[in-house]
């Protein structure tokens, strides 16, 4: 039975808790991999670029939605440093975990919020909303309008909302995601009063490949191979060394791919999740 977003909060709440109780360093927390991670750093942070944001050390007031266990906490005040950096999750377990792992920063604050609120109420504007894999939690029609109109609200009148989608040609249902198709998604951005900026390619073996419509035993398995069986070989060197080798190995190859179909081909057409700079219209 596909889950609904209150099913999805309770998954939630017992999956943060039980990570919160295991852990026992941030180490533990980390679901993304180290490939991943390189390369969709890397393209944010030129996407960032070539949009002229200010990214220089206390410039931007942001936001982040569905933080979770805290990645893109850890990215955020690593690399951009912003002036104030808000982080929530409607999960209450996930911002007990994030005050716990992410919580000395003194520009950072954490906040249960659940951004499909009808009285959503956070300080904004915010020069850079983050949302990254949790719209397709978000089945309900209305829920995810409410989403988009409560961005649009905390948006600064220059802003960026960035958020990692998938954009197949055709929707897709999965038990607990709903991945809507570019045009349904680009729809519903351009009824919220927002307009799709740019889309880069994040991921091309590295991230779900669910930018691939179609059967489950289809295309999209070979690409889930290919990822299941590179984490296996990476996570199973025997030493320092070969593991630093096989992760560059990788990201090159992530980073060959990706250049090749965004020259090439679309990068909307990347197999994997892209990222999505949207703007006010
Ligand atoms: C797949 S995790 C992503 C976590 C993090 N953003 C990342 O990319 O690693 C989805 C997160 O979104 C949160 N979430 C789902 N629906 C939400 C909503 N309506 N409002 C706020 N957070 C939500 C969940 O509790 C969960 O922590």
């Amino acid at each position: 039975m596909p889950m609904t977003q209150d099913d999805i909060h309770a998954h939630y709440e017992r999956d943060w808790t039980r990570r919160n109780d295991a852990a026992r360093s941030t180490a533990d927390l980390v679901y993304s991999g180290p490939v991943q991670d390189a390369v969709a750093f890397e393209v944010y942070r030129t996407l960032l670029a070539d949009l002229g944001v200010r990214t220089e050390a206390g410039a931007l007031d942001l936001l982040d939605v569905g933080s979770g266990s805290g990645r893109w906490i850890r990215f955020f005040q690593e690399t951009l440093r912003p002036r104030q950096l808000v982080g929530t999750d409607f999960s209450a377990a996930a911002i007990e975990l994030l005050e716990r792992w992410h919580g000395d920063a003194a520009n950072t604050r954490f906040r249960v919020a659940d951004i499909t609120a009808a009285d959503l109420d956070l300080e904004g504007p915010f020069d850079l909303i983050n949302v990254a894999n949790v719209l397709f939690h978000v089945p309900e029609p209305d829920k995810f309008a409410r989403a988009l109109a409560n961005l649009h609200r905390l948006l600064a009148p220059n802003g960026v909302v960035m958020i990692t989608e998938f954009l197949p040609r055709a929707t897709m249902r999965t038990d607990w995601m709903l991945v809507r198709s570019r045009y349904e998604f680009e729809a519903a951005i351009k009824a919220a009063g927002l307009r799709i900026s740019a889309v880069r390619g994040i991921g091309f073996f590295g991230t779900d490949p669910m930018g691939i419509d179609g059967p489950d035993d289809g295309v999209r398995h070979q690409f889930c191979q290919v990822r299941a069986q590179t984490r296996r070989i990476i996570g199973g060197c025997a030493d320092d060394a070969s593991r630093r080798v096989l992760t560059e190995l990788m990201i090159n190859i992530e980073r060959a791919a990706l250049a090749y179909v965004s020259e090439r081909v679309a990068p909307v057409d990347t197999p994997g999740q892209k990222l999505v700079a949207l703007r006010r219209r």
